[in-house]
């Protein structure tokens, strides 16, 4: 018999599918996340262990990591062709090798990720390898778990799942999510991922798999490997399964008969690519049938019933003009190469990030040089190369400074990090930073409150904390630069609606390490205030499932330094130390069974032992809505004794209407 428990899982595992593989969401996030809750407190309250592949079990905190394994069979590489020509060559070698033998081929997009092996044992997705060599990956299995794409139990359909299961497929990071990644990186001393490929493959190989969950990595794959006691004929037919199995495949998979209908598919995607949510590097073009791919065999490195078909990289040639190098909020020094204005992959660059000193140094980068800048889909542009034949010597060599730019400090070189940091605390570019992004969208949301405002606070020294931000009156403020008067009462108007702002968004906008939005949210959800997170010790904070040690510490750390600024904010009246944040669960447990959330009531007439005014106060707890006047917006009456002429306006309009007593009965059985 199958128990709630049961059935929990098989929901949650129904609607992650429905969100994660098919892109269709029955459900909404906070309703989703109580199910979860509701699990996790099934389980905590049964005796019985928690199986792996409960959806639970995604995140475990820690990561055990470095175990080399061998793979089944060699992590092949492929061969890559790059015009039309090199395509035909390769669709001639095929039908040479098969003795003109009728060829069908496959088209797929070519995902610029990270190749990895997953393993899954009568079901369950028991082990996930990388590529590595290709002979010997490296495990990293809490990792893979964490990637809501990858199920952790295959689903049983009209075919069975074999009791062993090696699929292989590219783990991968969308696109627009690198750029937040690595300004937090640089931000944190850390060195920014130079290609969304190397931010899935860094992502894998963390010893945090909380830190891995937060990073939005996706996965398709593209190999049945092994499937133990089944027999494919075709790669076609082994991709039909693994979706039935539930797994992620790319929609874009194509069939074709003849190697021109293959370079039509190419030229699509050269076309269509940008619009994709992921980077692709090109096309892979496979023969679809799996004896003529044993007959075709594979070199030592590259299977012969296979080829990469390459995009152009897009590229542009421009001048550096100067480097400049600007101090984040934790104080890492970034040179960026101020750059000749250029058209690339449609948009005008005049900068480009040289993210540190050994970059600069490896790539020998001067100021006057002619480069090549590469820009991928809407990859922070790079100088992939520099023109050092069109050097004319009169090119600078840059020094990296030896002071902070910004408060003169001598900098630091910090062991095991590349970066270079300020580590004066009261430098005021890391201020400035930090004011922006407390300012920022998803943190305090302080419109108009822009960088140039920012630079003359702290210039004037207006500010010298965020907290300061809540003394600013309208008086000062207006004899800014480019600040009227009205402009400087909106600023003092937006500052204090920050007041109100809920925890989890003040909590990112402190701009503590590894804090990012979700775990944010995570940690106010679960403690609900600021204040009682302080007071939790490292232990109850990395107990909370998805925050593991590394965060945990950072977040323990942070509560342990920094009170004074906590007391000056909580002085200053910010809404969250007073109010507490209500959890999602209690919300949606409201949304999803109470009568009242979302209605409009209107009360007339004596209620017995209750006052009008009373009864307004049970409805609003139970995220109900009261007015005065029956409309036909009004969805129930509420009439007591001797209601009159609501009670006749409700009647004509057909609105239902509730006596004491039913009215009494709901309230009792949706308590608030
Ligand atoms: S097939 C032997 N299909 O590209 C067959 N690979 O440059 C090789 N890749 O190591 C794998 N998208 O990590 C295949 N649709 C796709 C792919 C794909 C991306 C990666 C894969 C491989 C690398 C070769």
């Amino acid at each position: 018999m199958r128990t709630e428990i049961d059935e929990l899982r098989a929901l949650i595992r129904y609607h992650e599918h429905k969100y994660y593989i098919e892109n269709l969401s029955e459900i909404s996030d906070a309703d989703f996340d109580v199910l979860i809750k509701e699990l996790e407190e099934l389980e905590a309250a049964t005796e019985a262990p928690i199986p792996p592949d409960s959806p639970t079990q995604r995140v475990g905190g820690g990561a055990a990591l470095g175990t080399r394994l061998q793979h089944r069979t060699p992590m092949l590489s492929l061969n890559n062709s790059y015009d039309e020509n090199e395509l035909r060559e390769f669709d001639e070698r095929v039908r040479r090798l098969l003795e003109d033998a009728p060829v069908e081929y496959v088209t797929e997009l070519k995902i610029d990720g990270l190749g990895v092996s997953l393993i899954y044992e009568n079901g369950v997705f028991t082990q996930g390898v990388t590529r590595g060599d290709g002979e010997y990956g490296e495990e990293i299995t809490d990792n893979l778990r964490t990637i809501r794409s990858i199920p952790l139990r295959l689903v049983e359909t009209k075919t069975a799942v074999p009791p062993m299961l090696e699929i292989r497929g590219e783990v991968f990071l969308p696109k627009g999510c690198l750029d937040e990644i690595n300004v937090q990186r640089e931000e944190e001393g850390e060195l920014p991922f130079a290609n969304p490929r190397n931010a899935a493959a860094g992502s894998l190989r963390l010893l945090d798999a909380s830190i891995t969950a937060a990073r939005p990595l996706d996965i398709f794959v593209y190999t049945l490997n092994y499937a133990e006691g089944t027999e494919l004929t075709t790669h076609t037919e082994s991709l039909e399964n693994m979706k039935a199995w539930g797994l992620k495949c790319n929609p874009y998979t194509a069939h074709h008969q003849s190697i021109e209908d293959v370079q039509n598919y190419y030229k699509r995607w050269v076309e269509e690519r940008h619009k994709l949510p992921y980077e692709t590097d090109g096309i892979v073009v496979k023969v679809d049938n799996f004896s003529q791919q044993h007959e075709l065999g594979t070199t030592s490195k590259y299977p012969r019933w296979a080829v990469a078909y390459k995009f152009n990289a897009q590229q542009a040639i421009t001048t550096v003009k100067k480097i400049d190098v600007q101090v984040g909020r934790t104080g890492a020094l970034t040179p960026v190469a101020i750059l000749k204005p250029v058209t690339l992959a449609g948009a005008t660059i005049t900068n480009a990030t040289l993210h540190n000193e050994q970059e600069i140094q490896t790539k020998d980068i001067r100021i006057g040089d002619r480069i090549v800048l590469e820009r991928a889909g809407d990859v922070i542009p790079k100088v992939v190369e520099v023109l050092t034949t069109d050097r004319t010597g009169d090119e600078v060599i840059f020094e990296f400074p030896k002071r902070c730019p910004a408060c003169d400090t001598p900098v630091q070189r910090i062991e095991k990090e590349v970066a270079v940091r300020c580590v004066n605390v009261a430098c005021v570019a890391q201020l400035k930073r930090r004011i922006a992004h407390y300012a920022s969208r998803n943190s305090l949301q302080i419109e108009g409150l822009g960088p140039a405002t920012i630079d003359q606070l702290v210039d004037k020294e207006l500010v010298r904390d965020v907290a300061d931000l809540y003394t600013l009156e309208v008086d000062p403020l207006s004899k800014l630069d480019r600040m009227g008067i009205l402009s400087a009462r909106n600023l003092v108007h937006q500052i204090e609606r920050s007041k109100a702002a809920p925890a989890e968004k003040l909590l990112f906008g402190l701009g503590i390490f590894h804090v990012g939005e979700t775990v944010a949210e995570l940690l106010i959800e679960r403690f609900l205030s600021l204040d009682a997170l302080g007071r939790a010790s490292l232990k109850e904070i990395e107990s909370v499932n998805g925050i593991g040690p590394q965060i945990a510490e950072s977040v323990f750390n942070f509560f342990g330094h920094n009170q004074p600024l906590l007391d000056k904010l909580r002085a200053a009246g910010l809404h969250c130390f007073t109010v507490e944040a209500v959890s999602k669960r209690t919300e949606a447990s409201i949304a999803t069974d109470s009568f009242f959330r979302g209605k409009t009531f209107v009360v007339t007439g004596s209620l017995e032992g209750m006052t009008r005014g009373e009864a307004s106060n049970e409805i609003k707890s139970r995220g109900g809505r009261v007015t005065s006047s029956v409309t036909n917006k009004t969805d129930y009456l509420i009439a007591g004794e001797g209601a009159g002429s609501k009670y006749t306006k409700a009647v004509e309009l057909d609105i239902p209407i509730l006596e004491s007593a039913d009215f009494f009965q709901k309230l009792q059985q949706h308590p608030q």
